[in-house]
């Protein structure tokens, strides 16, 4: 056991290196954690175009956010290998719900 705790202190640490968001955060986390740098807090955009309410993004199908999200766009990185499809699925619920809230 006292050689597996260093061991998990390692891969905590790596893991939060790349940021990945815990498996079960919620999609407003892992908005906050890995998108709200590019495209603002409040989804109102910065380096990245606006994805809040009336944006292009907001007219566009799930599909296409999901795209974006697992391939990347331009200089937008892709998150392929730190969000599970889950978290996709929650994060664009999360997007949505910002989307449809004005
Ligand atoms: C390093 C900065 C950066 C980060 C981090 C980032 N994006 Fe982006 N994002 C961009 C840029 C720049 C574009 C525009 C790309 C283009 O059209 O060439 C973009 C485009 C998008 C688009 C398409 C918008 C449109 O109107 O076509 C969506 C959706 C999007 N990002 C969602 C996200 C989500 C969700 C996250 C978090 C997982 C995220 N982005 C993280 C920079 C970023």
């Amino acid at each position: 056991v006292r050689a597996i705790i260093p061991l998990l202190v390692v891969i905590c640490a790596v893991a939060a290196c790349v940021g990945r968001p815990a498996e079960t955060a919620t999609g407003e986390e892992i908005y906050l954690q890995l998108c709200s740098n590019c495209h603002a807090e409040d989804l109102t955009g910065s380096v990245g175009p606006a994805l809040g309410p009336g944006s292009s993004a907001s007219a566009q199908p799930d599909e296409y956010l999901r795209m974006t999200i697992t391939s990347g766009k331009g200089r937008m990185p892709s998150f392929e290998s730190s969000l599970d499809e889950a978290q996709v699925e929650r994060l664009i619920a999360y997007l949505r719900e910002v989307q449809e809230s004005e």
